[in-house]
């Protein structure tokens, strides 16, 4: 039997150049190369000799018949010896290269502080798509690399107060109190235990009611921002040191919990994931920008995209990437984050993958991620794009009786 023969059957048989032209390819994934394979002993044996079976002929001598089982035997060792080694052009050992590279460039990487207190909003009104894990992971990865960090989770779910390891159980002072009843978010805030310079303002149960009970409050659209500056301004005054990013996780939807994020923020921060339906009700996210902008916020702007639950091995991934960079050249961010179990275990154990496992390709992302926002935020990046200054804040533009 020629190896050329076991493509024609569809093993998935590198072609050794021997093969007949037009030879069918199995599309398994072997290399197209020439790997030398053992022509002297795929010639000796007929095509239908079942290598591995013994010969069970009783005419034939038990001597003569272990020969043949030994000799079947050779065969397979070199057919394993004609197998391609595991190295470099391997997907395993490819993605372990990779790490390693990437683990070796992020080590010691400085994040630059921002100029101001950069306060992004993670939204897209599509659920699943990593809103709550891009925001802790980036927010541990700033932590972590020194700078200070608050997450607001405006998510009824509270997913990422859990991921944070915070206690959000319904008596605990959430942002519920801050929006609904105006209590201030110093009240409320918690530090995260598993990382230095992490702290939270957490989401209980409560803020389920809170989009109808916000409709007839004053200034429903505003509460977030006026809680939220007020915080800020008085970190001198508490003897703290300024937050250098505060990351607001949002629900699900386009309701009043995200657009008094929107009003809060500077930045739109969207995760988009690497599958089919991405760029569904992106345009309906990207319209409620702007009308924020135009009534509510006109500092508002989409600074930064990610794309995650990047899955290299189907195309489907590549493509749905591929066109959100072609959409979007300025925006998106050259990490993707991979689809990786570790990053999906993370929350279950109250932690971010920073602290559960740091050395996974996922933490890996995460951090990369974060240190090109920071890098962006440093270059002025976020600037071109039409950062908010301080003359457009919207305590300042918007009348506060103006709803
Ligand atoms: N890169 C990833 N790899 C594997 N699982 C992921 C990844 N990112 C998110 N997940 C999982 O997908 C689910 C949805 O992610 P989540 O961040 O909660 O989305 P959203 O906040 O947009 O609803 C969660 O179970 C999360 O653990
Ligand atoms: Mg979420």
């Amino acid at each position: 039997m020629t190896t050329s023969g076991l493509a024609h059957i569809g093993l998935g048989w590198p072609s050794d150049g021997s093969a007949e032209v037009g030879a069918p390819s199995s599309g398994l994934g072997w290399p197209g190369r020439d790997i030398t394979p053992s022509h002297a002993f795929a010639t000796q044996r007929p095509v239908t000799t079942e290598i591995g079976t013994p010969p069970t002929d009783v005419l034939v001598s038990r001597e003569t018949a272990r020969d043949e089982y030994v000799e079947q035997l050779s065969e397979r060792e070199q057919l394993a010896a004609s197998l391609p080694e595991p190295g470099a052009e391997t997907p395993l050992a490819r993605a372990v290269a990779e790490d390693a590279r990437r683990r070796i460039s992020l080590t010691g990487k400085i994040f630059p502080k921002p100029d101001h207190t950069r306060v992004l909003t993670v939204a897209n009104q599509k659920g699943g798509v990593g809103k709550t894990t891009t925001t802790v992971n980036v927010a541990a990865a700033l932590a972590q690399a020194g700078l200070r960090v608050l997450v607001v989770d405006i998510d009824p779910q509270g997913n990422a107060s859990t991921a944070l390891g915070i206690d959000h159980h319904a008596d605990v002072p959430s942002i519920y109190d801050v929006l609904v009843d105006g209590k201030a978010v110093v009240d409320v805030v918690q530090e995260c235990v598993d990382v230095p310079n992490l702290w939270c303002v957490p989401a209980t149960i409560d803020l389920a009611g809170a989009e109808i009970e916000l409709v007839s409050l004053v200034a429903r659209e505003m509460r977030m921002e006026r809680a939220l500056t007020a915080y800020l301004d008085g970190t001198a005054e508490r003897g703290e040191e300024r937050y250098d990013y505060v990351l607001i996780d949002c629900p699900p939807s386009l309701g009043l919990l995200t657009v008094n994020a929107f009003v809060a923020a500077d930045e739109v921060f969207i995760p988009i994931q690497c599958e089919y339906y991405a760029l569904e009700g992106l345009s309906q996210l990207l319209k409620n920008i702007e009308l924020i902008k135009s009534h509510l916020n006109p500092g508002l702007h989409v600074s930064t995209i990610l794309l995650t639950m990047y899955d290299g091995r189907t195309r489907l991934s590549a493509q749905v990437a591929e066109e959100v960079r072609t959409h979007f050249p300025d925006h998106v961010l050259r990490t993707t984050v991979p689809r990786s179990v570790r990053i999906s275990e993370a929350p279950s154990h109250g932690q971010t993958v920073m602290t559960y496992d740091p050395s996974s390709s996922g933490a890996l992302s995460y951090l990369e991620a974060a240190g090109e926002l920071a890098d962006r935020g440093a270059a002025g990046q976020d600037a071109v794009l039409g950062a908010r200054t301080a003359s457009t804040h919207v305590s300042q533009s918007i009348p506060p009786n103006s709803n």
